[in-house]
């Protein structure tokens, strides 16, 4: 299947000179981050994992190349991609359509694959020498369904070979552990609470010793929330972006729905903690306390942290805890442990 003809936004992903940059790649549901550099902002780009589809007028498709927005051409319709679909969508009404699922590949959507590759293209530099290192993250186990990751890694592993790089795949939650717990020597439980999933790994000295993922995240919440006030899960996902606070208490009943709904998602995952660590043979038996770090969009509005603490002191874990703590910048915590690994890779 071809994938259409894509415009390309001009905005350039920072050049790499003569040097080989170590990148960081984190392809979530919701979004997509390319990590690069730390030291300037033009070394991180998001792109939100979505496309809106419009049909193709004459004048369209030139409007849209001279205003920059990124799209993809078929069939008469033009795929608008990344964070201009989202533009897109509040501005004409609809909903984005979104090449990924609870954290996999959606195979119903047929143009998902290419979709991804479309957004992903621009954002990636043309590496500076053959088998130019990128670390790329990816999700861990549904608890219910082993094996289901398997053919979302090689899907992108492919991609990114044939791009003119060196894969390597690294659990998204302990690229969380790698980006905040460094000083940690990286022993401590990373939870990235995503749009699409949860994902999950105790890591011992750098050691992934424990991973999974609950198939529940942000989307969960929109969508929980809008059927019981009868709201799209879209109107739900922007209230819930721009005004929660976790921390005071609900004025409305949007408010309500959306403490609820978070309350459920963390009991869900503070359970899963219990039965996950205890249940693994790989658990090692620790005396000390570990730290418990927390990212991904879904612990962005206030409150959020101490809410997760106050649930999972009501369970009886197998191990103790020393802190709950927030990621530096949620969104980023994954390209960026993913992006260390890759610099660590050359030195
Ligand atoms: N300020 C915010 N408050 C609450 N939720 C947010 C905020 N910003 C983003 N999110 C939610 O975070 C999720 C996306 O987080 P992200 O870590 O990028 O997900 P993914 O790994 O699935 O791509 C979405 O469900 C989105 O609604
Ligand atoms: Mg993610």
């Amino acid at each position: 299947m071809s994938p259409g003809n894509v415009a390309v936004k001009k905005k350039t992903p920072p050049s790499s000179g003569d040097k080989q940059h170590p990148i960081g790649l984190d392809i979530g549901t919701a979004n997509i981050v390319v990590y690069m550099d730390e030291r300037t902002d033009a070394g991180v780009q998001m792109e939100a994992n979505a496309f809106f589809t419009v049909p193709s007028m004459p004048n369209t498709r030139k409007i849209l190349e001279d205003k920059s927005v990124r799209f993809f051409e078929k069939e008469n319709c033009l795929h608008i991609l990344g964070t201009a679909a989202e533009t897109f969508s509040n501005i004409l009404g609809g909903a984005t359509r979104r090449p990924m699922e609870n954290g996999l590949v959606n195979l119903r959507e047929d143009d998902g694959i290419h979709v991804i590759q479309a957004i992903l293209d621009p954002m990636l530099p043309e590496p500076v020498q053959k088998d130019h290192s990128l670390w790329f993250s990816v999700p861990g186990d549904p608890i219910d369904r082993q094996g289901a990751v398997i053919f979302n890694e090689s899907i992108f592993k492919t991609y990114l070979k044939g791009r003119g790089y060196m894969p390597r795949p690294i659990n998204e939650a302990m690229a969380v552990v790698m980006s905040e717990l460094s000083d940690q020597h990286a022993t401590g439980i990373g939870i990235s609470m995503g749009g699409g999933m949860c994902n999950v790994c105790f890591s011992y000295l750098s050691i992934p010793a424990v991973t999974y993922s609950i198939q529940k995240g942000g989307d969960f919440i929109d969508q929980t929330v809008g059927r019981s006030v009868g709201e799209s899960a879209t109107k739900i996902k922007s209230i819930k972006e721009q005004a929660l606070d976790l921390g005071v208490a609900p004025r409305n009943n949007i408010e309500h729905g959306l403490h609820a709904a978070y309350d459920d998602l963390f009991a869900t995952l503070a359970d899963s903690l219990a039965k996950g660590l205890r249940g693994s043979d790989n658990m090692p038996r620790l005396s000390q306390a570990v730290p418990i770090v927390l990212s991904g969009g879904t612990v962005l509005p206030p409150g959020s942290r101490e809410r997760f603490e106050t649930i999972l002191n009501e369970i009886d874990l197998p191990i103790r805890i020393a802190t709950v703590m927030q990621a530096r910048d949620p969104l980023y915590a994954t390209a960026r442990g993913a992006y260390l690994m890759a610099a660590a890779d050359e030195s």
